[in-house]
């Protein structure tokens, strides 16, 4: 009898062990987001005007997601990320969320950050939100985060941290938190470092313990602060990027900067508490740069056509790069279509956690391919990049091919809008290879490579990985006919197979797959601005309006200093 009990108590006792060490055994996850960033403006494609050596040393040591799709928008973009479906599917997909306006993230949606809460981590954002704030339960500590430190609207400027909306007449509101509180403390210094001091804060707080870590370290760089003072960066960093002429392209590249010293930053906040080995480190936009209009910054999504907020590769394309320990085929590139949405279903299947079938997922698992050989077989999927029955707008790719119907802004930013600075070069360039490898992220990593990263390495995969446009044979007009263009060959959107008979069937599945997904989507989300949001009726805050009562006496909130 003793015998017995000590047995099972001793197989209950292993049983809980072998748990343990399972949740041990589960990876870190950092995913560093940069918001509005453009495709080429990291150096690993081969542009030279300034240097991105952190991001590419991530790419270079890891592997470059080099058909990295997302949503042409912050909303949707995120609302993919986190909740792993289209945005058709969670009321996302027209436009984003404006401070004013009352709506959110469909709380249908189950989150990444539940999901991985859940299974036993610790869950952080650190930055934007941007999912919908107007009612409590909409913000991110209501959604699965146990731990907010940013801001809950579109944008903020990076030293004061108010915002002004562009298309309404509201006034400036603050608007940083650290969960429900505001804020107050370190105005004044530049977000974008004050976001990773606090990633590195929590990284270093978490070395010790056993559970694990999720981390979304969601940047404001590259997007526009207020529109009267929209490229911010510390003068300092302006000054190292003095030989590119243009001021508003020089004062750019030094928030680029800025943003790639946020990636090597973190990596090595990861291996200097030993916890590296053990993570999984991705970075990406989260949509394409807007080169000109609303917003624009400068940001350049070369060769690709069009920009944010465009149905185009410029748009949807973006630049992305994944490293752990745990991927075989590092070093090499990623060249498989993968979709923003296929993160939540890849990520648990990395960290090992059963997803229920009733979260209706659009993304996939990539796991076994992102992690496998090199030569993996590439997985037969579909990516609907937009359906907006208000703009009357669809782009949905399946396979190779990809169906546009309608576009944006009546086809303004459809051409390609950016092209390759071969003046101002980075003085760095010429030692390309040494930058590279002397970024603290390359320092980090190369511990874990069995080959090393040599300039040739480096060249080739530089090579590689630079998207060559064909020469334009037919071009399309989005508001009269149809697109289809073979994304594959044809990355460039050059070529209008729309009325080659051979293509006929091609378009006719995509067609009927659009309706398809027509049918299955739900109703935008959008709702029309509320007078009562305004940052005068809650001490000049970005609040959450639609519950808390304003107050009676307005404030005047221009000016520096309120409410902090
Ligand atoms: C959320 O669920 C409700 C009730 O089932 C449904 O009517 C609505 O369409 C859903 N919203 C979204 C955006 O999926
Ligand atoms: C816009 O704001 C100004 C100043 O607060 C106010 O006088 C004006 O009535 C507002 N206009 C609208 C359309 O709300
Ligand atoms: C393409 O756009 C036209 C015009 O908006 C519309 O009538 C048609 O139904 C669209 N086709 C698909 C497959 O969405």
């Amino acid at each position: 009898m003793r015998g017995l009990s000590a047995f099972l108590l001793l197989l209950c006792l292993q049983r809980v062990k072998s748990d343990e060490s399972a949740a041990a055994r589960r990876p870190n996850i950092i995913i560093i987001m940069a918001d509005d960033m453009g495709f080429d403006d990291v150096s690993f494609r081969g542009g030279r005007e300034f240097l991105t050596p952190n991001i590419d040393a991530l790419a270079y040591h890891g592997r470059l997601l080099d058909r990295l799709y997302a949503p042409a928008m912050c909303t949707p973009s995120r609302g993919a990320l986190l909740s792993g479906r289209y945005p058709i599917h969670t009321g996302t997909q027209h436009f984003v969320i404006s401070n004013e306006e009352p709506w959110a993230l469909t709380l249908n949606a189950t989150l990444m950050p539940e999901i991985f809460k859940e299974a036993g981590y610790s869950t952080n954002l650190v930055g934007k939100w941007h999912l919908g704030f107007s009612r409590p339960e909409y913000t991110p500590t209501r959604r699965g985060f146990d731990y907010h430190f940013g801001y809950w609207g579109a944008y903020i400027d990076y030293f004061q941290r108010r915002s002004k909306m562009p298309v309404a007449n509201y006034s400036l509101g603050y608007d940083f938190r650290r969960n429900m509180e505001l804020e107050c403390r370190d105005r004044g210094v530049y977000v974008t470092d004050l976001l990773t001091a606090e990633a590195e804060r929590l990284i270093k707080d978490h070395a010790d313990k056993e559970q694990p870590l999720f981390l979304m370290l969601s940047h404001l760089a590259a997007h526009t602060a207020n529109e009267d003072d929209p490229l911010q960066a510390p003068e300092e960093e302006i000054q190292k990027f003095s030989y590119i002429k243009d001021p508003n392209r020089r004062k750019y590249a030094a928030m680029i900067s800025k943003l790639d010293q946020s990636v090597g930053r973190i990596i090595t906040a990861l291996s200097s508490t030993d916890q590296l080995e053990n993570s999984i480190v991705i970075f990406y936009s989260d949509n394409g740069a807007p080169s000109v209009g609303m917003f624009s910054n400068t940001g350049s999504n070369f060769p690709l056509r069009g920009q944010k907020n465009t149905p185009w590769e410029g748009g949807v394309r973006v630049a992305g790069a994944i490293w752990s320990s745990g991927l075989q085929a590092r070093g090499s590139i990623f060249r498989q279509p993968l979709y923003v949405a296929d993160w939540l279903p890849t990520l648990s299947r990395a960290a090992d956690i059963e997803l229920d079938s009733s979260l209706k997922l659009d993304g996939i698992d990539l796991w076994p391919e992102l992690s496998g050989s090199a030569d993996a077989p590439h997985v037969p999927r579909e990516i609907l990049h937009i359906l907006d029955d208000v703009w009357r707008l669809s782009a949905l790719q399946m396979g190779q091919w990809k169906y546009v119907n309608g576009t944006t802004a009546s086809g303004r930013y459809d051409s390609v809008l950016t092209y390759r600075e071969l003046d101002d070069l980075d003085p760095r360039d010429s030692r390309y290879a040494v930058t590279v490898r002397n970024s603290a992220t390359s320092r980090a990593l190369s511990r874990y490579d069995l080959r090393r990263l040599t300039q040739q390495r480096i060249s080739l995969t530089r090579r590689l990985a630079a998207v060559r446009c064909g020469d334009l044979q037919r071009s399309c007009n989005p508001l009269l006919e149809e697109c289809l263009y073979d994304i594959l060959s044809d990355p460039c959107e050059q070529n209008n197979l729309v009325y080659s008979e051979r293509h006929s069937d091609v378009l006719t599945a995509l067609r009927r797959r659009v309706q398809e997904l027509r049918a299955s989507a739900s109703r935008p989300g959008n709702r029309a601005s509320m007078p009562e949001a305004d940052p005068t009726l809650h001490t000049c805050a970005w609040e959450s309006f639609e519950v808390l009562k304003p107050r009676i006496v307005p404030l005047e909130c221009d000016y520096v200093g309120v409410p902090c």
